[in-house]
């Protein structure tokens, strides 16, 4: 396989993933990033999200010279300008595409004649014809726009790079979506070669799916709570089931929140709207996803006897386990909430250190001593491994708000705590033991 020359602009969360994992594909990548303090952490081999496996791959490509991070790259050098900078909503949902058009203005001054733009960034349908009239009118007809969405989950990034389930290839001419594809020899995965609406949309159709499924899990957990019904049970079903599938974003929560999920829904109800559709099935989801919030919020309220003055540990920060990323928590937006209505929130996340408008006392009985209620936001090993009567002995008065599912209620039941959960009698096996 021939070497690339490849520039990533934009090294984030996403481009840090794309320039590693091109790099270990042996092609030859510089990545280059507005955030001066960025391009020299990469560069020295330094990594602040918490990515298993990122950061050891990232050294072995420093110390092999097949990658490096600078604030600028050399005029004309480059075969293809990965795109990978942020495209935020704006107020009314319209994905904000400043960045993006900045950071393909770069790819032109970069690329080669003939080269090629890459968009890795999550952009609306349309953008590539988009991009591709603005660097005809900047005088590089010469360069075309391909599409290959990124899928990977944040806190599997690397894993996910290396082994996706596929790789989709957008593009308007043949030859370039070849060529295109060829950077990713060496991955065994299914590769779409499509048109490149299809490939834009692709990856909102992907987003609003999983959204949706997270809506639809929190539905049937409030039914199942009317009903007493088992949630753990219900979601087991529902997962063996082959056509829904073992991974899928079944059970309960806060709802969906991180980077993704929240703007890329905003976005695909937007460029519908724009066009005159209606999505009903992805508004229920939004608003449903909106609700999720408030609900665990008047829980607290109404066993609390109100908010104000209450204290109330969080455990759980970040958007979900497994990640740093604070971004769109939900945990964090219940958090601001309860501080709205005159509580003091503490919280605590292993992977977390500080988090805006929360005090982070840095370890969990230090967030559990004294509080009045305690909310569980992720299902995660080191929730489910925390000890009933210790919580007890910390807090002030034993209340829990278990929002995934993430503890036993029935061991949080015998040391005192009153919880969300209806608790059914346990199933008496044949042999007249409990299961
Ligand atoms: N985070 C995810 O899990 C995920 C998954 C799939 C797709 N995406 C999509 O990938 C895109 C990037 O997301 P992210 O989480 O990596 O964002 P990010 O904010 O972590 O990274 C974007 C980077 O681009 C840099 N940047 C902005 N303008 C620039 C320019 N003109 N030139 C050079 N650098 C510039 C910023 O400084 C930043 O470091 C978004 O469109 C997002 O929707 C994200």
């Amino acid at each position: 396989m021939e070497a690339e020359r490849v520039l990533v602009i934009g090294v984030g969360r996403i481009g840090a993933v794309t320039a590693v994992g091109l790099a270990h594909l042996l092609h030859d990548v510089t990545g280059v990033d507005t955030n001066a303090g960025r391009v020299e952490e990469l560069q020295a081999g330094r990594l602040r999200e918490a990515e298993p496996g990122l950061r050891a791959a990232l050294q072995s490509a420093l110390r092999l010279r097949a990658l490096r991070f600078a604030p600028g790259a050399a005029p004309g050098g480059f075969d293809f300008a990965f795109l990978c900078v942020d495209t935020p909503p704006l107020p009314g949902g319209e994905p904000d595409l400043r960045q993006l058009f900045a950071a393909a203005e770069y790819a032109a001054r970069t690329l080669r004649p003939g080269g090629t733009v890459v968009t890795r960034s999550t952009v609306p349908p349309g953008t590539g014809d988009r991009l591709e009239a603005a660097l005809r009118a900047a005088g590089r007809g010469d360069l075309g726009v391909v599409h290959v969405p990124e899928f990977l989950r944040e806190g599997r990034a690397w894993e996910d790079f290396r082994e996706p389930d596929r790789i989709v290839v957008g593009a308007r001419d043949r030859v370039r979506c070849e060529r295109v594809a060829r950077l990713f020899a060496g991955i065994s995965a299914p590769v779409y070669r499509c048109d490149r609406v299809t490939a834009e949309l692709a990856k909102y159709a992907a987003n609003a799916f999983l959204a949706t499924t997270v809506s639809f899990a929190n539905e049937m957990a409030d039914l199942a709570a009317r009903l007493g019904a088992d949630p753990e049970v219900l979601f087991e079903t529902l997962r063996a089931d082959r056509r829904i599938g073992r991974e899928a974003y079944l059970g309960p929560g806060l709802g969906f929140g991180g980077h993704c999920l929240p703007k890329d829904t905003a976005a695909l109800e937007y460029v519908a709207a724009a066009r005159g559709l209606t999505l009903h099935q992805l508004q229920a989801t939004i608003r449903v996803n909106r609700e999720r919030v408030g609900q665990a919020a008047a829980w607290l309220d109404e066993a609390l006897g109100g908010l104000e003055g209450r204290t109330i540990a969080v455990l759980g920060l970040a958007f979900k386990p497994g990640t740093d990323d604070l971004r769109e928590s939900r945990a964090l937006a219940l958090a601001e909430a309860l501080a709205l209505h005159g509580a003091e929130v503490r919280g605590y996340d292993p992977l977390v250190r500080e988090a805006p408008g929360i005090c982070c006392p840095g370890t969990l009985p230090a967030a559990l001593e004294g509080a009045d209620a305690l909310v569980v936001a992720h299902r995660a090993d080191w929730v489910r491994a925390l000890d009933p009567c210790e919580a007890a002995a910390l807090m002030a008065r034993q209340l829990v708000y278990d929002a995934p599912g993430g503890i036993d209620h029935r061991a949080w039941a015998a040391a005192g705590f009153v919880t969300n959960r209806c608790l059914r009698e346990p199933v008496a096996a044949a042999d007249g033991s409990e299961r």
